[in-house]
């Protein structure tokens, strides 16, 4: 019994100094241009807090021009004085050539993006028969078109510099479908199946693309959607899983982002999904395919457990709605 403990723990610390071995090391940002869509807000503006410390010049692109000051004056600090910051106000969902023009603007002044980061991004929560039929168009334009958009406007310049990274923000609603959010998944998920086309035309041009599932996380965009009102069957499904920092979940988007890895996720039931949902999604190092190959099975029982219980909060929460409406 102990042999074979001893020769499970000697071929998983084997495996690891393979995989470290194997694994890409992380390319710098020093000397970079990194423009960050949503650069003004939230997890954009600690990424371009992050970046700025790891040497980049960059670009924060957002629709607010005051917020963009006020994020610029709070990204100064971290910056060297060789390493210099623009802002430029565009919205991102509208009409491309806008796009393209306000990309070209940066790059005069910075030369050619080598990271774009698309981490502007729209939500509400409402149930779909509540959710007014714009909404399902205006978070497709803001989450979905807007990263298309920005990486229209990058590409062709990465491809012929042999080298970039291009980075989406989905979410774990981008994983899985959670009650409330008809409008926000659809348009996350579809961040999923592009991400997966960009990477495989892009990667032997040496552009790779990282696809994150950030988790709840306290920024104003997340503050914002809970003033606005979620529904319980939604806030309690979140309950689940706990809020994260934004700066951390930057952190951790920058570092998989500059090892080139694909799927990005934070904390452990991001470790969960992302296995139990990885399909057929590239793979980025031996390790994570081994995980993965090893663990999807039990994930998946393990998922069953989490949507009986998501499916008793919907049916306790109807029970409760239906109730206080006979009382009326
Ligand atoms: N926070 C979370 O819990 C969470 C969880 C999972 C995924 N995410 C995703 O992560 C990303 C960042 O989230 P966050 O909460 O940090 O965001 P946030 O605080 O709401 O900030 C959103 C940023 O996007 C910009 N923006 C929105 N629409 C735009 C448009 N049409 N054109 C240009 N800029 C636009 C906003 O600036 P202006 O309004 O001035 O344009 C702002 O800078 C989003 O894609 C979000 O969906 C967030």
């Amino acid at each position: 019994m102990l042999g074979i403990l001893a020769g499970f723990v000697a071929a998983v610390l084997l495996l690891i100094v393979v995989n470290w071995i194997l694994s890409s090391k992380p390319v710098s940002l020093h000397g970079k241009h990194v423009l960050i869509t949503g650069g003004s807000s939230g997890i954009g503006k600690f990424l371009a807090i992050e970046a700025a410390k790891a040497g980049a010049s960059l670009t924060l692109l957002a629709r607010n021009q005051e917020r963009l000051s006020e994020a610029k004056s709070e990204v100064e600090p971290y910056l060297t004085p060789k390493q210099r910051i623009v802002c430029v106000s565009v919205d991102l969902s509208k009409d491309y050539h806008q796009v393209e023009h306000a990309f070209r603007q940066a790059e005069e002044i910075l030369g050619p993006v080598f990271m774009l980061v698309n981490a502007a991004g729209a939500s509400v929560s409402e149930r779909f028969d509540e959710t007014p039929v714009d909404d399902f168009r205006r978070l497709m334009e803001a989450n979905y078109l807007s990263a298309v958009y920005a990486t229209r406007a990058v590409l062709p310049e990465m491809k012929r510099a042999g080298g970039g990274r291009v980075v989406f923000l989905s979410s774990q609603a981008g994983q899985l479908g959670v009650y409330g959010y008809a409008a926000y998944s659809a348009s996350k998920f579809a961040l999923r199946g592009f991400a997966e086309v960009l990477q495989m035309e892009a990667k032997p041009y040496g552009v790779a693309v990282t696809l994150s599932f950030p988790p709840d996380t306290d920024t104003p965009g997340f503050r914002k959607e809970l003033e606005m009102g979620k529904p319980k069957e939604t806030l309690l499904i979140s309950d689940t899983s706990g809020v994260f920092a934004p700066d951390h979940v930057a952190r951790v988007l920058l570092r998989d982002a500059l090892r080139g890895r694909f799927l990005s996720y934070i904390g452990l039931d991001g470790f969960l999904l992302a296995t139990v949902t990885c399909g057929v999604a590239p793979v980025s190092s031996l390790l994570e395919v081994v995980v993965q190959v090893l663990t999807m099975g039990l994930f998946r029982i393990v998922s069953l457990f989490y949507l009986s219980s998501f499916d008793r909060i919907v049916s306790k929460c109807l029970k409760e709605r239906m109730e206080d409406e006979k009382k009326r």
